[in-house]
């Protein structure tokens, strides 16, 4: 593995202008889900764009933290989904989705006890054996906290990460979105995340409603989120870095626009004493 640099998640309203561009952005993150077909536009626009661009495999289905078994139909689709366009990793939440066989379409907040840790970390080294591979976890945004907790979020991923061998894929608009939701410092939660297990990170945009922050994917990366980026590029160096936009998706170069906005607060960085760490993934 190579540096990656700053991508865009990959939508089907930009198909058509990639194809006919090939901008530049140094690579794409898909919704592996949105691939588990035999064939197709979609299948085919992928299949070209894997020729031309980096991509990284991103579900939003497999439940990690359900009490249901494992989904092995799933777990077989992703991994035909990954043979076939090799991505740098794959990517899921440390969440839960579904419970009886039940899919809720939404990514939910697990407890933080060790009663879920033990249960998520069995399930990651199944996930891991049976792929072949690390996967990433990342940290989902939460609108309640359970009382049964027996740690922070941040003192749960860490877990999960270190005993399960898995990688982590760090959500900074998250960690601002909970730091504010549920009150507490989001320059705490960096600093406790064990650097070598970072992969990548994802910036949003979000809602805030005074009281709350809704999590909406649907504008631009806020300012204080940008801060927060500055802040996790000093702890864990250049980070593969995604721009996420999921509603109201804008043009392709309002896209892009941010991705360089990324970068150009990567780059010092890239620059310095940390790259060495980077060239060690060629
Ligand atoms: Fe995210």
């Amino acid at each position: 593995m190579s540096a990656l640099g700053v991508g865009v998640g990959l939508r089907a309203p930009h198909y058509d202008y990639i194809l006919n561009h090939w901008p530049a952005v140094d690579w794409f993150e898909i919704v592996s889900e949105n691939y588990f077909v035999a064939g197709g536009g979609a299948l085919q626009a992928l299949d070209r764009i894997a020729e031309h661009y980096p991509l990284v495999m991103h579900g939003v289905a497999l439940s990690i933290g359900s009490s249901d078994p494992l989904n092995m139909t799933y777990l077989a689709q992703l991994k035909q989904l990954a043979q076939r366009i090799q991505p740098r990793w794959i990517s899921d939440h440390l969440c839960w989705t579904g419970v009886d066989g039940q899919h809720m379409h939404d990514l939910l907040p697990l407890p933080f006890t060790e009663e879920a840790l033990s249960h998520v970390v069995t399930r990651v080294k199944q996930v891991q054996d049976y792929l072949g591979q690390q996967i990433l976890l990342e940290n989902i945004s939460t609108y309640l906290q359970f009382e049964q907790a027996q740690m922070s979020e941040w003192e749960f991923l860490t877990e999960v990460a270190t005993r399960a061998d898995c990688l982590i894929l760090l959500d900074i608009n998250n960690i601002y979105v909970n730091a504010f939701n549920h009150g507490f410092d989001a320059r705490e939660y960096i600093a406790a995340i064990p650097v070598e297990r970072v992969r990548q990170f994802h910036l949003a945009g979000h809602l805030h409603k005074e009281t709350h922050i809704i999590d909406t994917h649907d504008q631009v990366v806020t300012h204080p989120v940008w801060e927060l980026y500055r802040v996790a590029l000093q702890r864990f160096g250049p980070v593969a870095t995604l721009i996420e936009w999921d509603a109201h998706i804008p043009e392709f170069t309002e896209l892009l626009a941010q991705a360089e906005l990324a970068k150009k607060m990567m780059e010092p960085q890239m620059d310095t004493a940390v790259k060495p760490r980077y060239d060690d993934f060629s």
